[in-house]
């Protein structure tokens, strides 16, 4: 496969990044990934729009969207046509000392593709007892610090689910380790507003912002989840991917109403426009 990298698409395998880069060394960078469908990155512009607020939140240098944006399109072009995968776009503050302070040899940038596996029809989560930091530093933005996700997805893994959830500090619902979290309560479509420290997902903006449903932003308690009468997962590589069951507790229907609704009206939208507009209305 070939790669974009620092300004130019070259060979994967002769692609050349520094030790000492610091998105290796102290996972001082962000990312993104974007689903690949019939070779078209989906909800690109607002993709990389994300990634320029991510950058911007640690202090990275300015991310130009339109640039990072035809970076992408060539790097999906260089490569063989992919049906179903994802682009991932990382960027780091670049190479640096041995200790935390970063260099000043200038960001590093990667974009590259990859086949990916279609996600399960349904998802088994657990609940993992790590607190997300809704007050910390990072909160919202998608960093390459990402090990307390690998940590509780290997978790969920070993007992045998797909996705793990995390409440924050005050035990309210937040997110998966790469998903936003939807469910319905009494009739009510309810999703953890963007101060519970979750990712503003574009999925999640996209459902609430272009599928006509009337989701209530709001703070949830944690266990609230295995009341739900049905649970959705949202991400760009899931889409819509309902939950059957909570720590093995299959909650009530699976897939619900309201969430074979939210699938078809997702699946629609990205089929009228694969690169909706961005907006700020869900973003930080
Ligand atoms: C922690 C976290 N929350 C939510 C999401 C969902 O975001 P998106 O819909 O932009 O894929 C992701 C995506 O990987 C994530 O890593």
């Amino acid at each position: 496969m070939r790669a974009f990298v620092n300004g130019a698409v070259v060979e994967e395998s002769s692609a050349q990044l520094k030790l000492f880069d610091h998105g290796f060394t102290v996972g001082d960078g962000v990312f993104e990934t974007i689903a690949l469908r019939n070779g078209a990155p989906q909800a690109l512009t607002r993709h990389v729009a994300r990634l320029a607020r991510s950058a911007a939140r640690l202090g990275l240098p300015r991310v130009e969207v339109d640039a990072l944006c035809s970076a992408v399109r060539e790097t999906v072009h260089a490569n063989p046509p992919v049906a179903w995968g994802a682009v991932r776009i990382t960027y780091s503050s670049g190479p640096g000392p041995m200790g935390s302070a970063r260099g000043d040899g200038g960001p590093t940038t990667v974009v590259a593709v990859r086949e990916t596996k279609r996600p399960d029809l349904l998802a088994e989560v657990i609940t993992v007892p790590w607190p997300r930091n809704e007050r910390g530093a990072l909160a919202g933005v998608k960093t390459t610090s990402y090990a307390e996700n690998a940590l509780a997805l290997a978790d969920a893994h070993r007992q045998g689910a797909s996705e793990a959830i995390f409440a924050n500090t005050r035990g309210e619902l937040c997110e998966g380790s790469g998903s936003n979290i939807f469910l319905v309560l009494n009739g009510e479509l309810l999703t953890p507003p963007l101060s519970s420290g979750c990712l503003a997902g574009v999925s999640r903006g996209l459902l609430i912002e272009r599928c006509g449903l009337d989701v209530v932003e709001r703070d949830i308690p944690s266990e609230m989840l295995y009341l739900a009468d049905e649970a959705f997962l949202t991400s760009a590589t899931r889409d819509v991917q309902p939950i059957r069951s909570v720590d093995g507790r299959a909650l009530a229907t699976c897939p619900g109403r309201i969430t074979e609704r939210a699938a078809a009206r997702y699946g629609q939208v990205m089929a009228d426009d694969p690169d909706p507009a961005a907006v700020d209305a869900y973003s930080r």
